[in-house]
Formats: C-alpha cells, structure tokens, sequence
C-alpha cells in the first residue's frame, strides 16, 4: 500500500544545541500521533544526524541526510559518502534537490550515480525533480521533470526502483512563498505517475510515494495533499518550526 510521508529538509539551518532541541521537539509531537499509514522524516544537517539518532525515537522520526557524495570511499576531501550516511542510523538520504543541482553543478548522469550508492547501503533515496521558471514558461516542464526522472532512475530494476521516493519540487516555489496550485501539482503528480506505469507498469506506480515540495505550509498543507496523486510533502522553512511541521503532518 502507497505511503504517507512529510520530510523536512532544515538545510543548511540549525547548530548542534538547536538541532537537538527542534528534533526532541517534534519527536514529541509525534508521540501524540500522526494520521494512519504515514511516516515522518527529518533531514538535518549531516553532522547531527548520529547525535539526534541517539536522543529521538527513530521508528517515529526517520532520519535523512540532504546529500551523499557520488564516489563510494576515499581522497575526497570534504565529502561524505552513502556508508558514512548509513552508520549514522539515517534511513533515507534526499538526492539531487534543485540547490544542489543549481550551487554545485549537480546533473543527472551525477545523481545517478548517487541513486545507485544509496541502494547499495540501503539507504531510501528521496529523489528530487522540478522545472525553474523559464522552463515552465516555455511549457518544457513535463519534458524537464521527465528526463531527471528517466536519466537517473529508471535504469534501475523494479525491486530498487521500489525503495525510491519521488519529490516533485518546482524550483519556483522553493523558499519564495510562492506555491504550485493543487491543479498544478496534481497534473505533474500525475504526470510522474503515468512516467513510473510506462516504465515499471501499474503496480509498482500506485505504490510508489511521490511528495511535493515548495513553499508547503499549515495553511496550504490540506489543500495540496487532498489531491490523489499527492502523498506527502517535502518541507523546508516550515519544518524549522515543531509546531509547523506537525501542522501540517497532520495535514495528510
Ligand atoms: P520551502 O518549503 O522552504 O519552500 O523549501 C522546499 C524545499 O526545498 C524542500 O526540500
């Protein structure tokens, strides 16, 4: 059965002390419960992730990291690989989020092979598309979404396939206040949908959990998710907030 799930990604957000205290927060939260058949993740900066998954109830808030590197070990000065990411107790690791692909020149043959370290280190993979402004503009937006999909996911077999989690993020409703329209994030929910049946056929499509991302709030939150191709979100400023966030977990 296709799952629920609201991740917040804190990006680059949160010292240590604070990052502890927002995570013992919402682990709270949590603990009064969330609507049926629905997971939270947090994705905190890496270098909080094992602290937090000592202080959290990790079966109720998942841990994420934002990024792994695209080499398995070794002289890469700075980076931190899908092992590392794994050892910390994180499940899931958000790869190829349009502020990578736009400040570190991250493309899709790049996130492809970030895809497949994840996998390999049975990590889940959150996988982020999204078109930018021009793009939508120009009407290219189903082609643009359908190549960061296709070139660095479907080689995959259907069972790795399976542990991947799509987050539909239009670059133009990320950190603006400006968010897609339910119509619009249906049509490309749907859209993502159709891509997946092509490719991996009917089943695997209506069980694969696909969020969106971009400007979600408490007071958007019920709106966007009311839609059926809609499972969830992937949430930024909103999640830097305990009570946001369970707002709009409770939005689902
Ligand atoms: P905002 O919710 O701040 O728009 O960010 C969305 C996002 O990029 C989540 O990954």
């Amino acid at each position: 059965m296709r799952k629920n799930i609201v991740a917040g990604n804190w990006k680059m957000n949160k010292t240590l002390d604070e990052g502890i205290q927002l995570a013992e927060e919402v682990d709270k939260l949590v603990a009064q419960g969330v609507p049926d058949n629905t997971e939270v993740i947090i994705a905190p900066p890496y270098i909080h992730l094992a602290e937090l998954s000592k202080r959290i109830n990790t079966k109720r808030v998942h841990l994420s990291a934002q990024n792994c590197a695209s080499e398995p070990t070794g002289a890469y000065t700075g980076e931190i690989s899908a092992a590392m990411v794994k050892s910390t107790g994180a499940e899931y690791v958000i790869i190829g989020h349009s502020e990578r692909r736009k400040y570190y020149g991250e493309t899709n043959a790049i996130l492809k092979k970030k895809i497949e370290l994840a996998l390999e280190n049975q990590l889940n993979p959150i996988y982020c598309c999204g078109e930018v402004l021009d793009q939508r503009n120009a009407n290219q937006h189903f082609e643009v979404v359908k190549s960061q999909i296709s070139d660095a996911l479907f080689f995959l077999s259907e069972e790795e396939f399976s542990k991947i989690i799509i987050a539909y993020e239009p670059v133009w409703a990320i950190g603006t206040g400006v968010t897609a329209s339910p119509e619009q994030a249906q049509e490309m929910h749907a859209y993502i949908r159709q891509l997946v049946t092509d490719r991996y056929g009917e089943q695997v499509a209506e069980n694969i959990t696909i969020l969106y991302g971009g400007s979600c709030k408490p007071s958007n939150a019920k709106e966007l998710f009311s839609n059926k191709d809609v499972d969830g979100g992937l949430i930024g400023g909103a999640s830097l907030k305990a009570g946001d966030f369970y707002a709009i977990i409770q939005s689902v």
